[in-house]
């Protein structure tokens, strides 16, 4: 499985970057869209799961986590929203239509397979930790937010790879 993450996820980054070039904003704020979707999923099926009397030990740590997560990826999503990443109604459509998708791929996704559910959202963040600094790098180093919102991608990355053993 996590061959095929890999794949599936390096084939929709390389169709985003070859739409999104030199629209940096447009294409944070896309990314942050379908970013926040695997923490709804995993907070989704969590509920339910416990809702079935299948709590297990790990329940309220992981559902805790992915609520922060949730909100911290909000706050890069109106970040990026204060940039005029969401200026554009193609940008909305494609977004809103991919996240609609990608929400319930990954609560199957997580429901049948956890650990390749985290390690998906693991790659994604790995993703989003190198787009942020290949653009310090390119752009502008000295963009402070975009340097503690790429630290941010990071830890959920760290964070995620635990998960994968929490579960
Ligand atoms: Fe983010
Ligand atoms: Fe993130």
């Amino acid at each position: 499985m996590k061959r095929i993450n890999t794949v599936l996820l390096e084939l929709t980054v390389g169709i985003l970057d070859f739409l999104y070039r030199e629209r940096h904003f447009q294409r944070f704020w896309v990314l942050e869209v379908i970013a926040r979707a695997p923490y709804f999923a995993f907070l989704s099926v969590l509920h339910f799961r416990e809702s079935l009397g299948l709590r297990t030990p790990s329940h309220f740590l992981l559902m805790a986590e992915h609520f922060r997560q949730t909100v911290n990826e909000t706050e890069h999503l109106q970040e990026m929203e204060r940039r005029g990443g969401d200026r554009y109604w193609v940008d909305r459509f494609l977004a809103y239509h991919l996240v609609l998708v990608y929400y319930w791929c990954n609560v199957g996704y997580y429901l049948i397979a956890p650990k390749s559910a985290y390690h998906l959202a693991a790659e994604v963040e790995k993703h989003a930790t190198h787009t942020y600094e290949f653009y310090l790098l390119t752009v502008d180093r000295d963009d402070t937010r975009i340097q503690e919102i790429m630290e941010d991608e990071h830890t959920h990355h760290t964070e995620l790879l635990k998960a994968m053993e929490m579960i």
